[in-house]
């Protein structure tokens, strides 16, 4: 049985499933791996990436102009690099992300060039915010999420925003498993974005080490913190932490930012841990969903297992639920 929402109508994909933009991580490769099993598949890039990164991936993740993908871009980074966001739009993805800062001043630029946008939310205020600035799709990003994200959780979360906004809501955080998925779209969400599931596939553009990393790490494992943005001298706004596999470094440091913040020696040993892939201390982002990644599954099989299983589970689940009968109380409600 196939799903339709107004998410896959919009993008015309077959599964409500958006593969997250993570930088670093999901470049052409993957991007285009999620779209051929039937979601989009997005290009995450950082605010330091090469503008020229976006024209390479795009063609890889489009696979010469045949298929749909989208590009993730940081609010907060654009101010300084307008050449990412102009880099994108020649990329002419279908759609494009404006996160972690307001998007209001992409928003109609974007839509002039026929892009459908969508921004990752972290409350309410944030997606009353978004629907004003334009925004066509409101990502409710919960703080179980990999990478940055905010402090409220996905279930609340997206109660509040279905509440709140008429927009299509897609919920973001913890979800991979066919469960999950079932779970956002039967609460009222158009579809599900989704990351930390995606981090230990073959075609994501991690290390092997990382990878073994995700693969053996569980749920209570990964921490919500400043130190990795602190020790690298990062932009992020302060409200951004982001969730990251805990490690020696964040055992030292989390907590003692402001000391962090002056001691190079800390910031050297971070930078030569990246560069040498030492994952004791360099950072993996990923979410609380990661005790659930056991395998390496190749992402077109894996987000065609989630959107296969999820409407299964739907059409098994709803038929076991619904009664056909009025819901009784007794008067007096005691329990029966
Ligand atoms: C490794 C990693 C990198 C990320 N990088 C970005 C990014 O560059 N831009 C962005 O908008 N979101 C980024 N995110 C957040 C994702 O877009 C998304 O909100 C998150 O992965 C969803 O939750 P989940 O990880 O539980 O699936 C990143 C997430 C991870 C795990």
């Amino acid at each position: 049985m196939g799903l339709r929402t107004p998410l896959t109508e919009r993008l015309g994909v077959p599964f409500p499933i958006i593969g997250a933009p993570m930088a670093g991580i999901s470049h052409g490769a993957l991007a285009r791996a999620v779209t051929e099993g039937g979601g989009l598949g997005m290009i995450g890039v950082g605010s330091t990436d090469r503008a020229e990164l976006i024209a390479r991936e795009a063609r890889i993740a489009s696979d010469g102009g045949r298929l749909r993908f989208g590009v993730g871009l940081m609010a907060w980074a654009l101010d300084d690099r307008p050449e990412l966001l102009e880099q994108t739009m020649a990329a002419k993805p279908a759609l494009v992300s404006v996160s972690f800062g307001s998007p209001a001043p992409y928003v109609e630029r974007l839509h002039e060039a026929g892009i459908t946008v969508a921004s990752q939310v972290q409350s309410t205020a944030r997606a009353l915010a978004a629907v004003d600035a334009g925004v066509d799709i409101i990502v409710a990003q919960g703080t179980e999420a990999g990478g940055h994200t905010g402090t409220v959780g996905t279930l609340p979360l997206i109660q509040l925003v279905l509440e709140a906004v008429d927009a299509p809501v897609v919920a973001a955080g913890g979800i991979a498993t066919p469960r999950g998925v079932a779970a956002a779209l039967a609460a009222g969400a158009a579809g599900v974005w989704v990351g930390t599931c995606l981090l230990a596939c073959p075609e994501s553009a991690s290390r092997a080490q990382a990878r073994d990393k995700v693969l053996a790490a569980d749920e209570t494992e990964t921490i919500l913190t400043r130190v990795f943005d602190v020790a690298q001298g990062i932009g992020w706004p302060e409200t951004f932490a982001g969730r990251a596999l805990r490690n020696r470094f964040t055992d030292t440091w989390h907590g003692r930012e402001e000391e962090l913040d002056g001691d190079g020696d800390a910031r050297r040993l971070l930078a030569d841990a990246r560069a040498t892939g030492d994952y004791d201390t360099a950072y993996i982002y990923a979410g609380q969903a990661v005790g659930l990644v056991h395998r390496p599954v190749p992402a077109a099989q894996l987000v065609r297992n989630l959107g296969e299983g999820a409407s299964s589970l739907l059409a098994e689940r709803l038929e076991a639920l619904l009664v056909d009968r009025p819901t009784r109380w007794p008067d007096n409600g005691a329990i029966v």
